[in-house]
């Protein structure tokens, strides 16, 4: 099978050439992204591998059924924004990676979480400068804390479990409960309770800007907001209110609202982001920000490139993949 593989970074092109020879494909890659400027790319492909979902036109797909291609996978969990139902039109299947290291992004949660609750986003850079000083920097104890985990699919179920090994308290919302977690009846339940609320939840139509001035004033002003998942849960505004006006004690964000793709990622060293509110926030004492980089491991990687392949192979074989969501 002939693959095009799209937005390939340099910390996936060892893993392309990996499983070109394991798994028997053949891949063109370019770091280029998918779009109605470099589509003609994919023309004698029969398959399509994108690293996050793209602007997938209706010219766009139309082009790629001209081409023959009838399925494309992406390398990422997420596939918001995707108008899935213009893949059907186009008889083009897609699929996603559900699960390329749940760990990962929770362990990335973890290291936000411990980083802000020990000050240490202050203290590493005032270190480089020789100041040593340790006035005002008393931490918290994940131990004493209540961690409200919003959504237990894969990757949330892993960080509750991640935290309740640092003795936290630990309380969940989703709408399917699962396992061995103690689920809350309602998201203010959680907020109210939680010290730290930690958000693993897709992006809909239903919950952008779950996390607003209203659901902000139901959480403790000591309360710690962590985001791994998708900026558009949160809207930026508020939250920028909440912690100069203190209503919130910190934030530790690895996505953010705006753009997600177009400024985070390989080679954006020298893009200039003039966005207030992104420039406010990201001067705060009390937030990290990092560049939507919580997935980016070894084993992550790998997995997105072998089961994003797999599902390419799957549907050229049988017609059917079980990470098909389209
Ligand atoms: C996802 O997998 O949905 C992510 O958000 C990580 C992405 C940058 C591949």
């Amino acid at each position: 099978m002939r693959i095009i593989a799209y937005s390939v970074s340099s910390d996936e092109l060892p893993f392309f050439e990996k499983y070109a020879h394991e798994l028997g494909v053949a891949y063109k890659v370019t770091s280029k992204p998918l779009n109605e400027e470099t589509m003609h790319l994919a023309k004698g492909c029969q398959g399509v591998s994108d690293f996050m979902h793209g602007d997938y036109t209706n010219k766009l797909l139309q082009q790629l059924q001209d081409y023959g291609i009838k399925y494309l996978s992406l390398r990422s969990v997420g596939y918001d924004g995707i108008n899935l139902d213009l893949f059907k039109q186009h008889h083009i299947k897609l699929a996603n990676v559900p699960q390329y290291s749940p760990n990962a992004i929770a362990e990335f949660t973890i290291a936000l979480t411990l980083m802000l609750l020990r000050n240490l986003q202050v203290i590493l850079p005032r270190v480089k400068t020789q100041d040593y000083a340790r006035n005002n920097m008393k931490g918290r104890e994940l131990a004493d804390l209540t961690v409200g985990v919003v959504g237990t699919g894969h990757i949330g179920a892993r960080a509750a479990k991640l935290f309740a090994g640092f003795g936290a308290k630990v309380v969940a919302y989703d709408h399917q409960q699962s396992g061995d977690l103690t689920y809350v009846d309602s998201l203010e339940d959680l907020y109210r309770q939680a010290d730290v609320v930690s958000l693993h939840v897709p992006l809909t139509d239903d919950n952008h800007y779950m996390i607003n001035t209203q659901t902000i004033s139901q959480m403790k002003d000591s309360a710690l907001l962590i985001n791994t998942a998708r900026g558009g849960l949160v809207d930026s505004k508020a939250l920028l209110r909440a912690l100069t006006s203190k209503k919130l004690a910190g934030a530790g964000l690895d996505v953010y609202e705006f753009f997600a793709s177009e400024i985070f990622g390989e080679g954006k060293e020298n893009e200039v982001i003039d966005d207030p509110t992104f420039l406010e926030l990201s001067s705060l004492p009390n937030v990290i920000i990092t560049p939507h980089i919580a997935y980016n491991t070894v084993t992550a990687i790998a997995n997105m490139v072998k089961i994003s392949t797999q599902n390419l192979l799957d549907f050229d074989k049988t017609g059917q993949s079980t990470n098909q969501v389209a």
